[in-house]
């Protein structure tokens, strides 16, 4: 049975979500090569994608999972991870939020203070804290998660408290987290986070590991040069190879990427269904999906790769567009790709982190299909919903 995107996209229609698992091993293994430091414990962000299949890969490569919902959590449970790999990272979480992972056993990662002492309240033994280093980095000030306009963790110089917190509720904290920010391309960049993370934690006096967080960046454009892993992970082994001397044991290590897991894994192929040239010569390129099943280009001005599948036509700069009724519905202005007529197949590239993951079915489109490919087999991970399944939704 062909892998062809193109085949695939004949056989089950556009748009059409397509991972490749292979890619998801690659990226995984690559990964765990560059991180010499032990003991070492991987998480993936679900949230970047939770297609069981994709979910599945890492767990089976020794992945645990940051979950940053019950729902997540759930889904972590579903696909297998034990409960003692899964954290829940949470944000603005309700009692019962808090109150769901304790019953199912998941540590949560509080983001606050003030959820911290209620989780300790609620009867939470164990808990670990997201501190804010106020040293962030991102490709959108969307993604930036630290620094002093971020709603996320505890600000470093707020953590005195912890303690009187641990002392008032007897939870105690056992893990000390950071996330700085998404797609960093830079390592220097995470390495000044750590080290405010590593001053904080001298001062928790029951700690078991030191999570790095996410947001290891993944090369989208042709030309951009690819994170350099190997000084990551040797410059986060020589900061807590130096902060345990100090502290007085060994502590694990943790590090939750999801997109550069799963990224390049992911196509969003989609058909051209309209051409139109404008008097000035600006050609729009409408295809079959949108903003609602790629919100990146939209929302962060995100870069994504394109290729006509179809056609080895000489290039034509065109403005790539969607179905969505927004000006904004654009996922490429004056890209050169091989000249689009109705009906070629586009792919859209490393769309496999946070595509169906933030999609939804505005304008009441249904959402796309997501088929996954392992070396020579193909099998669909979710079946295309129709117009009468979204208007089913509703009581009539
Ligand atoms: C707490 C936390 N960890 C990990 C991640 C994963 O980030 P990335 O996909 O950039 O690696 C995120 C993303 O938002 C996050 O909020």
């Amino acid at each position: 049975m062909s892998t062809a995107p193109l085949d695939l996209a004949q056989r089950f229609g556009t748009p059409l979500y397509v991972y490749d698992l292979a890619l998801v091993r690659r990226q995984a293994r690559a990964l765990r090569a560059a991180l010499p430091y032990e003991p070492l414990q991987l998480l993936y962000a679900i949230k970047a994608n939770p297609c069981p299949a994709v979910v599945k890969v890492l767990i089976d490569e020794g992945f645990g999972i940051d979950a940053v919902s019950p729902g997540e959590v759930a889904m972590a449970l579903r696909c297998g991870c034990p409960a003692e790999r899964v954290l829940y990272t949470e944000n603005n979480a309700t009692d019962d939020d808090l109150q769901a992972a304790l019953e199912v056993g998941v540590l949560v990662t509080c983001g606050s203070l003030d959820r911290l002492r209620r989780l300790g309240e609620l009867g939470g033994r164990e808990a670990a804290v997201r501190i804010n280093p106020d040293v962030g980095a991102a490709e959108h000030a969307h993604t930036l998660t630290a620094g002093p306009l971020t709603k996320f963790g505890i600000h470093h110089s707020q953590t005195a408290a912890i303690a009187s917190i641990e002392a008032d509720t007897g939870i105690r904290v056992i893990g000390a987290h950071m996330h700085i920010g998404s797609n960093v391309l830079e390592a220097d960049k995470f390495v000044a986070a750590m080290e405010v993370i590593l001053g904080v934690a001298k001062e928790l006096k029951h700690l078991r590991f030191i999570d790095f967080g996410g947001g290891l960046g993944v090369p989208y454009r042709e030309d951009q040069a690819a994170l350099d892993l190997s000084t990551l992970g040797a410059q986060a082994e020589s900061l807590m190879r130096s902060f345990c001397a100090g502290y007085g044991r060994k502590l694990e290590l943790r590090l939750e990427p999801g997109r550069f897991l799963v990224a390049e894994s992911g196509q969003l192929l989609t058909s051209v269904a309209a051409v139109k040239t404008n008097p000035d010569g600006r050609c729009f390129v409408g295809t079959d999906t949108g903003f609602n099943h790629l919100i990146r280009p939209c929302m962060y001005g995100s870069y994504h790769p394109i290729a006509n599948l179809s056609s080895t036509a000489a290039p034509k700069v065109v403005d790539v567009v969607g179905n969505v009724c927004e000006s904004g519905d654009v996922f490429a202005r004056d890209r050169a790709i091989a000249e689009p007529k109705l009906g070629d197949v586009l792919a859209i590239g490393f769309a496999g982190a946070y595509g169906m993951s933030m999609a939804s079915t505005y304008n009441l489109r249904p959402l796309p299909a997501e088929v996954v490919v392992d070396g020579d087999t193909v099998a669909v991970a979710r079946q295309r919903k129709t117009t009468d399944d979204l208007i089913a939704q509703w009581e009539w």
